[in-house]
C-alpha cells in the first residue's frame, strides 16, 4: 500500500487567513488567492472509501473532480466519508464555500461555475505528485473553511488563431489552464486578414479559400475549425466554467473573407489571404446591403454555435481610405445623413448590434467603435488607452479592460513582466463609486503574429496566472510577495502537466564593452532572482562554460547563453552575434535622439553586438521621422575603406529602411567632406520583414572623425495604412572597417 502524505497542519486553534504564516504551514497555495481562508486543526483524508454526494448544479464540477482525483470515487450516500455538493442560491454568482472538517468535505455554491471553481481550489490543495498512482489512495487536506468569490466577473484571455492556427487540442489545453486559475472567458479571435478559421455552412468559400495563405515555400499554411469541432470545444469549456466569446471581425481585418467573397469589398479587387502582418486598407464595404446580409447570415450561424450572451464583432483598425473613395459608401453617408466615414463605422456597428440585440445577445467591440459614437448598448473592450474606457463609462457603457500597457501578452516578458501584470487594475484611474460597476473586468491578449502553437504557453504563463489573481482577488488581499511564493509551488504542477511556461520577466542584460587591447568584454547582468548562466562559443558548441566573470575575446564570433534557475533551463537560449570593427570604442554623438520608446543606450549602435530580427530586443535605436546623424570621433587617425549600416525593414510596423546613407570625413570635426553615399532603390510596398545592410565602400581614407547620415523615409505614403504619419528607422549596427 502506497500512502501519499502531505504536510500536516500543526496549529492547535482556528486561524484566519490574515495570518499568512499559518497558511504557508498548511501549504495552501491557491491561485488566485481566495478572499477568506480559515484553517482548522486536523486533516481530512480522501481515500478509496470516500464517496461523492451530488447536487443538481454540480454535474460539471463532479465530472471535473473525478478527472482531478484520477481514482474511482464511489457514488453512494455514505455521509460519514464524503465530498458533498450542496446548492445554495443565496450565494453570489461564481461564489463558493468549501468546508473541510471531521464531518467531511462540503462544497457549497449557487452556480455551476462556483462549483467548478471550488474543485479548482481543492485541486490546488492536493499534493502535486498524487497522479499516476493507482492502488490505494490517501490524500490529506487540512480542515479549513474557504469563502470565495471574484472581484470581477469578466476574467478573460484572447487567443488569436488567425495569424497562427491553433489546433483543437491546443485550444482545449489552453482553456483548461485558464480554468485552472478560475479565468472564465476564452475570447476566441476567429477571423483575420491572415485567415478565416470558422466553418460557415452558407459561405463555404470562407474556409475553402479564406483559411489558407501561401507559406512562402510553394505550399499553403492555415486551417479552420468545423462546426462540430467548435461545438465540442464549447462543451469542453462549459464543463470547466469557461464561456467562449467568439470574435468575428467587422469591417476591418477581413481579408480572409474578402479573398473568398471579393464582391463584399469597395473595389471588387482581387485579394489574397495576407502573409504579412499589419493593418490593411481593404475592408468590408459599408454601402453595400449584401455585406449586411453576409454579416447577419454569418452571425446567425455563430449564435447557433456559441451560447455566450456576448458576441465580439471586432471593429478595430479599419482604415477609411476605401470608404472615402467608394460610391456606395458615399451614397450611404448621404442617405443616412452621416457626417463622415467615422459616422459610417458607427452606422455599421450599430446595424450589427441591432441584429444581435434582436437575438437577445450583446455586442462587444474594440475601442475604435467609439469613433462616430458608440452603438446604444455596446460593451467596449479597451486596448489603446484607458481614457477611451473612462469616456465610454461616462456615456453609461460597460467596458472590458485590456490595455497594451499591461495586458498584451504577445509583448515580451521583459516589456510586461509578471509583477506588472499582477499590479493591473481594470478600473481606469478616476472611475469610482457607482461607475465602477461598468467595469466588467479584464483580458490578457495573445496576438499570435510571432507565436506559433509551440510558443503559446511560453508567452501565456505565468503571466495569465498573475492576471487571474489581479482580476479575482480583492485589491486589499493582493500581495505580490505572497503571490510569488505560491507561484513557485504552482510551477511544480505546470511541470507535471508538461506545460512549457516562460520566464517571469527580463532574465539578463548584456553589456558589450571594450578591453584595454580593444578586445570584447561581455558582461551578463542577471535581471531575475536566483539565475545563473552557461555559455558556449558557436565554433565550439559542445563546450559549455559557467559564467563567473565577464567573457573576454578578440574576434568576431557568436555566443550562446542559457540561463538556469534551480538547475533548470530558464527562458530561451540567446544567440548573440559580435562583430569586430573599427568604430567600437569610438566616441559617438547623435544630432537627433532616438524615440524614447525604442532607445536604450545609443552606444549599442557601435558596441559590436548585433540586433536580432526582433526590433524590440533592446539593441535597436528607433528614429521617428528623424535622420540618423552620427559623428564618431576616434582616438587616433584611422585608415578606413567601408561603412556598413544595418537597418530593420518591417513596413507593416511602420519601420522603413532609409532612403539613403552618406559618409563624411573630417580632420577637425568641423569641416566634413562627403566621400561616399548610397541610395535605396528597392521598393517598400509589400516587402517582407527583414534586416537590411547598407554597405558603402570607398577608397582607403585616413580620418579622425567620421559622420554617417541615414535619411529617414519621412512621411508614410498613401498606399500604407499609416499614411501621413512619421516613419520609423531602426539602426543597429554602424560598422566601420
Ligand atoms: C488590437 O490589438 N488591434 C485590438
Ligand atoms: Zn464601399
Amino acid at each position: 500500500m502506497k500512502n501519499i502524505i502531505i504536510i500536516l497542519l500543526t496549529s492547535f486553534f482556528i486561524m484566519s487567513c490574515s495570518n499568512k504564516a499559518d497558511i504557508q504551514k498548511a501549504d495552501i497555495n491557491i491561485i488566485p488567492k481566495p478572499q477568506n481562508i480559515t484553517i482548522g486543526n486536523g486533516n481530512f483524508i480522501i481515500n478509496n472509501n470516500t464517496s461523492i454526494i451530488s447536487s443538481d448544479l454540480s454535474v460539471s464540477a463532479e465530472k471535473l473532480l473525478r478527472e482531478v482525483l484520477v481514482f474511482e470515487v464511489k457514488n453512494e450516500n455514505k455521509t460519514d466519508n464524503a465530498i458533498t455538493f450542496k446548492s445554495d442560491k443565496s450565494l453570489s454568482k461564481e461564489a463558493y464555500t468549501i468546508e473541510i472538517s471531521e464531518k467531511g468535505i462540503f462544497i457549497i455554491s449557487g452556480s455551476k461555475q462556483g462549483f467548478v471553481w471550488a474543485i479548482r481550489s481543492l485541486q490546488q490543495m492536493l499534493p502535486v505528485d498524487y497522479r499516476g498512482i493507482n492502488d490505494n489512495y490517501s490524500l490529506s487536506i487540512p480542515y479549513l473553511k474557504i469563502d470565495d468569490s471574484p472581484a470581477f466577473g469578466w476574467r478573460g484571455s484572447l487567443l488569436d488563431v488567425g495569424r497562427h492556427f491553433m489546433p483543437v487540442e491546443k485550444v482545449k489545453e489552453y482553456i483548461n489552464l485558464l480554468s485552472y486559475n478560475k479565468m472564465n472567458v476564452f475570447h476566441w479571435h476567429l477571423t483575420e486578414d491572415q485567415g478565416w478559421r470558422i466553418e460557415i455552412k452558407k459561405y463555404p468559400k470562407l474556409t475553402e479559400l479564406g483559411a489558407w495563405r501561401k507559406d512562402g515555400k510553394g505550399g499553403k499554411y492555415g486551417g479552420f475549425y468545423t462546426q462540430e469541432e467548435i461545438k465540442d470545444v464549447v462543451k469542453y469549456a462549459e464543463g470547466r466554467g469557461v464561456t467562449i466569446v467568439p470574435e468575428i471581425e467587422f469591417p476591418g481585418h477581413s481579408l480572409g473573407a474578402l479573398t473568398a467573397y471579393p464582391e463584399l469589398s469597395c473595389t471588387d479587387g482581387l485579394f489574397e489571404v495576407q502573409t504579412n502582418w499589419g493593418v490593411f486598407d481593404d475592408i468590408l464595404c459599408a454601402g453595400n446591403d449584401e455585406v449586411f446580409v453576409f454579416a447577419e447570415n454569418v452571425l446567425a450561424e455563430v449564435l447557433d454555435l456559441f451560447p455566450s450572451k456576448y458576441i465580439h464583432i471586432g471593429g478595430d483598425e479599419a482604415p477609411k481610405l476605401r470608404w472615402e473613395n467608394c460610391d456606395k459608401c458615399q451614397a450611404r453617408i448621404k442617405e443616412e445623413g452621416l457626417k463622415n466615414e467615422h459616422d459610417l463605422q458607427s452606422y455599421f456597428i450599430s446595424r450589427l448590434e441591432k441584429f444581435l440585440v434582436s437575438h437577445n445577445r450583446k455586442l462587444i467591440g474594440w475601442d475604435e467603435i467609439m469613433e462616430g459614437g458608440l452603438a446604444p448598448e455596446a460593451t467596449m473592450q479597451v486596448w489603446r488607452d484607458v481614457e477611451y474606457g473612462k469616456k465610454a463609462i461616462e456615456e453609461g457603457h460597460d467596458i472590458i479592460s485590456s490595455p497594451t500597457s499591461h495586458c498584451y501578452l504577445d509583448y515580451s516578458q521583459k516589456q510586461i513582466d509578471v509583477e506588472k501584470i499582477y499590479s493591473f487594475n481594470p478600473i481606469p484611474e478616476g472611475v469610482s463609486g457607482e461607475a465602477v460597476k461598468h467595469v466588467l473586468g479584464g483580458e490578457g491578449n495573445l496576438w499570435t503574429e510571432r507565436i506559433p502553437p509551440s510558443r503559446l504557453n511560453y508567452m501565456a504563463f505565468p503571466r495569465i496566472t498573475a492576471l487571474s489573481e489581479a482580476l479575482w482577488t480583492k485589491t486589499e488581499n493582493k500581495d505580490y510577495g505572497d503571490f510569488y511564493k505560491r507561484l513557485q509551488k504552482q510551477y511544480l504542477t505546470l511541470d507535471k502537466m508538461g506545460i512549457n511556461y516562460g520566464p517571469e520577466g527580463d532574465i539578463m542584460d548584456i553589456e558589450s564593452g571594450v578591453t584595454e587591447n580593444n578586445g570584447f568584454k561581455v558582461t551578463i547582468n542577471p535581471k531575475a532572482k536566483g539565475v545563473s548562466f552557461k555559455y558556449s562559443f558557436s565554433d565550439k558548441p559542445n563546450i559549455l562554460l559557467d559564467y563567473t566573470k565577464p567573457i573576454e575575446f578578440k574576434k568576431t564570433t557568436t555566443i550562446n547563453i542559457q540561463a538556469y534557475r534551480n538547475s533548470i533551463k530558464y527562458g530561451e537560449k540567446q544567440s548573440l552575434s559580435f562583430i569586430d570593427h573599427k568604430a567600437r570604442g569610438a566616441k559617438l554623438e547623435l544630432e537627433n535622439q532616438p524615440s524614447e520608446a525604442y532607445s536604450g543606450n545609443p552606444n549599442t549602435i557601435i558596441d559590436g553586438l548585433l540586433g536580432s530580427i526582433n526590433f524590440r530586443d533592446g539593441k535597436w535605436q528607433g528614429f521617428n521621422g528623424d535622420n540618423l546623424v552620427a559623428t564618431l570621433s576616434f582616438e587616433q587617425t584611422l585608415e578606413i575603406e567601408e561603412v556598413i549600416v544595418n537597418f530593420q525593414s518591417n513596413v507593416s510596423s511602420w519601420i522603413f529602411s532609409p532612403k539613403s546613407v552618406s559618409v563624411f570625413v573630417s580632420e577637425d570635426g568641423k569641416n566634413f567632406v562627403k566621400i561616399a553615399s548610397i541610395k535605396n532603390t528597392e521598393a517598400y510596398q509589400g516587402t517582407k520583414d527583414e534586416l537590411k545592410s547598407f554597405e558603402i565602400k570607398f577608397d582607403k581614407t585616413k580620418t579622425k572623425v567620421l559622420k554617417v547620415i541615414a535619411e529617414n523615409y519621412g512621411i508614410i505614403p498613401n498606399w500604407h495604412s499609416g499614411r501621413g504619419q512619421k516613419a520609423y528607422m531602426f539602426i543597429d549596427e554602424l560598422i566601420v572597417n
